[in-house]
This record gives C-alpha cells, structure tokens and sequence, in this order.
C-alpha cells in the first residue's frame, strides 16, 4: 500500500492486522486522570479499535489504529511478522502479579483432607501445607528448581501471561531463601516471560522456631533483609498477615524493615479472617494487598484513599472451597484499582492460567468481562509498579500482546477450561501460535 506522501514512515518488523477487536486499554480516557490504573466505572472502559491493527519494533509499539491507517504508517522491514487477526481479539499480554511459583513438590493430597473437612490453616497448624512445601524445596537444588520454574513459565505463556510476580516463601532462612530468589532473577534471565521478584521469608514460622514467632521475626528483619538487599535480589517485600500466621505488629515491622532498605511493601491480608491487613497496607503506603476476603470497610475506603492496588485471587477461593470470594463490587464501587492474579502455588492455586482466573472472577466475583480485562492487564501491571511499560497497547510500551481465539472479548471469561489463546507475542517476538511454544 502507498505511504502517505509527506510523511515519515515508520519502520516495523511485527505488525498484527485486522483484529475484530483490539483492545488498546490507552491511559486516555475521560474521567479516569492520568495514565494510572484504571478505577471505578473506567474498568469497564477498554479502549477497543474494531478492525485494529498495531505495529511493533524492536519490542516496542510503534503505530496503532484502523488498519488502514496502520497500514499507511508503517513501511516492514524485510523480515517483518505479519500475523492476520482477523476474526480474532488482540489485547495487551496478561499481567500475573501474584504468584509463589518457585517450589518442588505437590500437595495434592489437601485436595483430599479439605474435601475430609480440615481447613487450610488446621494443615499449616500440624506442620503440613506451606512447611511441607518448605520441606521439599529446601531438598531441592538450583538447577532443579529452576528446570520446574521454567516449564512452569512456559505453561503460563501459552496460557496469555507476558508478566509474572514471583515470590520467595518457601527456604524461610537465610541461605534458603537466596536460594529461592537466585532463582527467580534466573527465571528472568532465561525465559522470555519478564520476572518481577518479591520477598516473602515471613510466609510461615519454620519448624526451627515453631513456638517462637518473635524471634523468627527478628530473625527476617536482622539476617534474612540484609542479605536479600546486599545481592538486591528483590523489588517487593510481602507478608503473611493472619491470624496464626504473623500478627499486624508483626507484618508492620517487617514491611517496615523491608521499606527501609529499599523493598517496597505488599502483604497476604483479611484471607481467612478480618484482622486490620487492609488497614495497615493503607497505612504504610503499601503497593498492594491481596486476596481480602475479609476487609473491612473502613479497610476498603483506606485503600480507595491511599491508592494501593487490592490484588484479588478468586482461583484461590475456588481452591479452598471456601464459599467466599473477595468483594471485587466493593472495591471497585470505593475507587479502589483492582487487580486479578493466579496465586499459583502448590496449596490453595494449582493453577498457571489467567483464563482460569478470569473464569473464577466472572462467576465468583460477579465481574464485567471488561473489568476482568482491565484487572489481569492495565491494573495488574500498575500494582507492580510497570504502568509505563506494560498492561495497555500504545505507542512506546512493551510489545507484549495476546492473540485469542474469538472476535469478541466477552467470551474471553466465558470459555470455561480451555485454552483460548492463539499467539503470544513477547517484546515484539511471536513465541506461542496455536496455543503452543514457538521453539527458537
Ligand atoms: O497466597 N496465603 C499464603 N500463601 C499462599 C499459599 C501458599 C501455600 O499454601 O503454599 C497463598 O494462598
Ligand atoms: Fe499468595
């Protein structure tokens, strides 16, 4: 097609054309202010250009708009991508921002003792759950836990998922914990998937101080901090805060500690009781807070106020059968951002899926496809601090996008089980096509 005369052309080597719908989710849209994330009855806003096209180099966004103005922008170099997506939806790449992926081991018989009637926090009591996890993976080597992280990466990218948190949790010492996050900087390094590290060595009391909550406390703040900081080997601090767990003065201590050195806060609140975690995540500034099943509203509100992203796992609350799921409606109805996340890990979310997840929001949460969208992508990529870079389709971000069998987003949240992802595309790289890897 001609260029337009007059005008400089823009060089792509990736360009997807023709989508039913392509879902740019840009920061410009009315009463939403500034490029954040996206609040309130703008959740539901996604920013969508019917037979859309968008064009990539070098891994960035180049043009985006009808086709044909796409098409008059751009001149492809000679080896560019062409992907047709017609009859199909583009949207940004999924943003997992909550996961525990880096563990050995299975603990699938939970399934059985929950169905017996134990609960998740009676497990973890009698020395299973998280502390058998801790058992397995502290046995296991780096290169071992990183061959598992990384087929794991790959299951998540064909599933959609462009960005993932990972957190620590499972060494619960000092040298067990590094261990842990060598290999999430590794999993960064080496899989296309981009890895966001978070600390989380107050995710259990470990056998060695089983009694002495206290001093495993000190022990995070005094050994476990330093010596995460010294290798900066995480951006995130996290916490479990519950009850039977670590206390709010607990949790506030150590994110405290954590901030001091440079970590921002994020913390496990109100999963399985209200105890003030949304409280103190409004308090200390935190970047966001998860699962929530039971904040209060004062909690809520403080949230809303102070900005911090509330990160919601419904595929966990499915998991844990508990009958319950966060109040998605309240936070959104507070003008709190929400984000959605798998939760993965061995024990309360099996799951590598965010179509899984969108699944759970729509039928647990009662959530708009459109505010599931907005949640996994844009919302998500704020709650971990990359609004500028990923989570929406515009000029200058990542070129992280997803190409889904179907023409129109509503049916994203709709197909239950299956893998509705066709293409992958990572910093402008095709890596997954009909839902499976590209070997390269
Ligand atoms: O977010 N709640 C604490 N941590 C994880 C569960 C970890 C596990 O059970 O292994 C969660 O659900
Ligand atoms: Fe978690």
């Amino acid at each position: 097609m001609p260029m337009n005369t007059g005008e400089q052309a823009i060089r792509a080597d990736l360009l997807i054309e023709d989508a039913s719908e392509l879902i740019t989710l840009a920061a410009d849209i009315p009463g939403n202010g500034a490029a954040g994330p996206r609040v309130g009855s703008s959740m539901r806003n996604l920013a969508i250009i019917s037979g859309g096209s968008v064009a990539a180099f070098d891994g960035r966004i180049v043009a985006i708009g009808k086709t044909h103005e796409v098409r008059g922008k751009v001149k492809l170099t000679s080896n560019a991508q062409v992907i047709d997506a017609k009859g199909k939806v583009v949207l940004p790449g999924f943003v997992d921002s909550h996961t525990h992926l880096v563990f050995a081991g299975s603990r699938e018989e939970e399934f059985i003792q929950r169905a017996e009637g134990k609960t998740y926090l009676e497990i973890l009591g009698s020395g299973g759950g998280i502390l058998s996890t801790v058992r397995a993976t502290r046995d296991a080597t780096h290169s071992h836990l990183l061959a598992l992280g990384l087929k794991n990466l790959d299951i998540m990218m064909c599933h959609g998922t462009t960005t993932v948190e990972v957190k620590s949790g499972y060494g619960l010492s000092v040298d067990e914990e590094l261990k842990i996050l060598r290999v999430i900087r590794d999993l960064d390094k080496f899989h296309p998937v981009d890895v966001v590290s978070t600390f989380m060595g107050a995710h259990a009391v470990p056998a060695e101080y089983a009694g002495d909550t206290e001093g495993y406390v000190q022990h995070v703040i005094d050994d476990q901090l330093p010596a995460v900081k010294e290798e900066n080997l995480a951006e995130f601090c996290d916490v479990f805060c519950e009850k039977g767990v670590f206390s709010v003065g607990q949790s506030r201590r150590i994110l405290e500690a954590g901030l001091a050195l440079g970590l921002l806060p994020r913390i496990h609140a109100d999963e399985m009781g209200s105890l003030g975690g949304a409280e103190l995540a409004a308090e200390i500034g935190a970047v966001s807070a998860e699962h929530l099943l039971y904040a209060s509203e004062d909690g809520i509100r403080k949230m809303a106020e102070a900005g911090v992203t509330a990160m919601l796992l419904p595929a966990t609350s499915f998991t844990l059968g508990l009958g319950r799921y966060a109040d998605a409606r309240a936070f959104i109805q507070a003008g709190c951002p929400v984000a959605l996340a798998t939760d993965f890990n061995p024990g309360t979310s099996p799951t590598l899926s965010m179509q899984f997840v969108m699944n759970a929001a729509a039928l647990g949460m009662k959530l708009h496809p459109a505010e599931i969208i907005s949640a996994t992508t844009v919302n998500a990529a704020h709650g971990l601090n990359r609004g500028n870079l990923i989570g929406s389709l515009e000029v200058g971000k990542v070129a992280d996008m997803v190409v889904v069998n179907t023409d129109t987003y509503l049916r994203i949240p709709y197909k239950l089980g299956i893998n509705i992802v066709d293409k992958v595309i990572k910093r402008g790289r095709l890596v997954v096509s009909g839902g499976r890897l590209i070997m390269s």
